[in-house]
């Protein structure tokens, strides 16, 4: 989703800055592309496409426009993923008044735009673009252009100003040409921000400040980090930094100093940070494991949350796409373990269900970026209905740990560049067993060996998940197999249901080839009339030592068994040592020997691999699919 970078110091390194940054900010998922650069006068670059593209025309300027770019110490960059109007040159960020006095950048929503356009136009102003974000540029210089009349003018209060016009969720970067205000005695080359329900940080240097969208595109330029509140705004120049709130309160800047990241961009010899990812699996699961706080049957804890999980009568789990699956494991692990009841949510769907949060429930947000805006709200509604709120994100610095606070769990998967998610998937995956252990401890649910049971298989993951990565090669021959298709149906049933719904999304969001996943016991209630011989059907069927689990497998086998009588190209994932009725299938992938409950994190690695393989074998943009955002700070 939308990028912002900033930049203003002392050095003519702004440009190089800015693409530095905005290259950092590609795994959000973009569409276009943009720098504006502040010096006598104020310039717009933009491009529809790669940053690569941006590039690419910068560097056919004339050398008199080369010479700005090389010399410019102020600026403001911006990554466009539509939202209103489409991926075009003139719709990139950023966005210029009519007069050119004013060049914006966005990410958020501004949901009156259409009502404030016909006013501005009504006054005089003029529009190129179809976007939101031009609105906000010809406001803010109507508003302007009246406090310098009335020799009024101060950045707050126009910002203030402007954001009572706004209705919306914006961050805003927004540089000024100083030539339409000669009487101001603030430094000319300042950048203004605003913070509105989109995550912006500011990065404090040595002669030099920064803003970004999110800490490590910062953390790449300076150690220094300023987290903006929501409604905060603030000025920066290359020595102040000062900022205020929406009701006109000065705030103290409060700095952190994190370790600084040179090295986010960097593939560590890999084809793809996908790939990247994929084998980075086995160390976030052991990390998670030996960061357990306290790992005894008496006490386990995963984190001391501050939650007393004894009295929780019901939970509910809000999420969206991968972190929504993982979060089905959730539901079928503490149904098991505790007949404890969980709803899980899709996230934009939870807007009326916090009517029926009580106060003994606990209401569970599930999001590696932390920033999702349907997981932000659902989580502040629930919250202003009094539940109890736990948090699982894989960022620190996201509005999601801020909301939820001690009760954060923080994933240690580090940043996840790749779009399509896939370690922080299965860390979702690790935490919901580990806070599925402490709760069901907490309520003396389970006995001392079956404790003792889990925790084993539990710590069995990250040496076989290990393993199995050996096996891409294999992975690799079946994707081959199956690059030419179109449709794609994945079946399974109980705690692999969250395996199928993972395995289709992959392979959509890689490969653009459609695929949905079903209960396999809901095949013959409609799907199967889709199959034929152009429909591989994926079925994940893991044995189980326990009963219950076992007849589930076995039903698998049949539903997977009735889809290949109507000809479907068959795939079984299933256990290494499993024989039962593989020869009936055309290919079976499979996994290291693990029961069926614990075996969700190592089946979804073959189907990593196979979204993964498909993809590269299309040619496909595996790092950015087409359309997709990162970190979705829209509703
Ligand atoms: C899928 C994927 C998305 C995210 C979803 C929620 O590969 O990455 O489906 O899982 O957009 O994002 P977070 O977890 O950041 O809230």
């Amino acid at each position: 989703m939308c990028g912002i970078v900033s930049y203003v110091g002392e050095e003519p390194k702004a440009t190089r800055l800015l693409l530095q940054g905005l290259k950092s900010l590609e795994y959000r998922g973009y569409d276009s592309s943009g720098i504006a650069l502040l010096n006598d006068t104020l310039s717009v670059y933009k491009n529809k496409g790669k940053i690569l593209d941006l590039e690419k025309s910068l560097s056919t300027l004339s050398d008199e426009e080369r010479e700005k770019l090389d010399q410019s110490i102020c600026g403001i960059g911006h990554t466009r993923w539509a939202t209103h109007g489409e991926p075009s040159d003139i719709n990139a960020h950023p966005h210029m008044d009519s007069d050119g006095t004013i060049a914006v950048v966005h990410n958020g929503i501004i949901r009156n735009y259409i009502k404030l356009k016909k006013e501005l136009i009504y006054k005089g102003y003029t529009f190129k673009s179809d976007t939101d974000t031009e609105v906000i540029a010809n406001l803010f210089s109507y508003i302007r252009k009246d406090l310098i009349a009335k020799g009024e003018y101060e950045d707050f209060l126009a910002m203030r100003l402007l954001s009572s016009r706004l209705e919306g969720s914006y961050a805003l970067a927004i540089l000024l040409n100083e030539s339409v205000n000669p009487n101001t005695t603030q430094p000319a080359k300042r950048i203004l921000l605003a913070k509105h329900e989109s995550p912006l940080v500011i990065g404090v240097g040595q002669s030099e400040n920064f803003a970004a969208s999110d800490s490590d595109t910062v953390l790449q330029f300076t150690d220094s980090i300023i987290r903006l509140a929501d409604r905060e705004f603030a000025v920066i120049s290359k020595n102040t930094i000062d900022i205020q709130d929406f009701e006109g309160n000065m705030i103290k800047p409060v700095i952190e100093v994190l370790k600084k990241n040179d090295s986010l961009m960097d593939k560590k010899g890999y084809k793809h940070f996908l790939l990247k990812e994929i084998n980075e699996q086995p160390t976030v699961l052991s990390k998670m494991l030996s960061l357990i706080e306290d790992s005894t049957y008496e006490n386990f804890k995963l984190i001391n949350f501050n939650i007393n999980f004894a009295e929780i009568e019901k939970i509910y789990c809000i999420a969206c796409g991968s972190a929504y699956h993982s979060a089905q494991a959730l539901k079928y692990i503490l149904g098991s373990w505790c007949s404890l009841p969980v709803d899980v949510i899709v996230a934009s769907e939870f807007n009326f269900q916090h009517k029926l949060i009580g106060e003994r429930d606990l209401l569970i947000g599930v999001s590696q970026s932390g920033e999702t805006a349907d997981t932000i709200l659902a989580l502040q509604k629930a919250k202003s209905a009094g539940a109890r709120l736990l948090a699982i994100t894989n960022r620190p610095a996201s509005a999601i740990n801020n909301l939820c606070g001690a009760n954060t769990y923080i994933t240690p998967a580090d940043l996840e560049i790749s779009v399509a998610s896939t370690k922080a998937y299965t860390s979702q995956l690790m935490a919901h067993y580990l806070l599925a252990l402490q709760i069901a401890t907490a309520r003396k649910a389970i006995s001392r060996e079956f404790f003792t049971d889990i925790l084993h298989n539990l710590k069995t993951l990250p040496v076989l998940l290990d393993q199995m990565l050996n096996r891409a090669n294999h992975y690799k021959a079946a994707a081959v197999n199956f690059a030419g298709y179109r449709d794609f149906i994945f079946l399974s049933r109980g705690i692999n249901h969250t395996t199928a719904m993972e395995g289709a999304l992959k392979l959509k969001e890689l490969s653009y080839a459609h695929a949905s996943a079903y209960p396999s016991g809901e095949l013959k209630h409609g799907p199967i009339a889709i199959l034929d011989e152009n429909v591989p059907v994926i079925s994940i069927a893991i044995p189980s030592i326990y009963p219950d689990e076992q007849i589930i497998y076995e039903k698998i086998i049949h539903n997977a068994l009735e889809a290949k009588t109507r000809k479907s190209p068959s795939i079984l994932l299933t256990t290494d040592s499993n024989q039962d009725h593989v020869e009936e299938f055309d290919l079976v992938m499979r996994i290291p020997d693990i029961d069926q409950l614990f075996s969700p994190i190592l089946a979804t690695i073959p189907l990593q691999f196979l979204a993964y393989f498909i993809a590269e074998n299309l040619g496909k943009d595996v790092d950015q699919p087409r359309n997709l955002a990162k970190s979705v700070t829209v509703e």
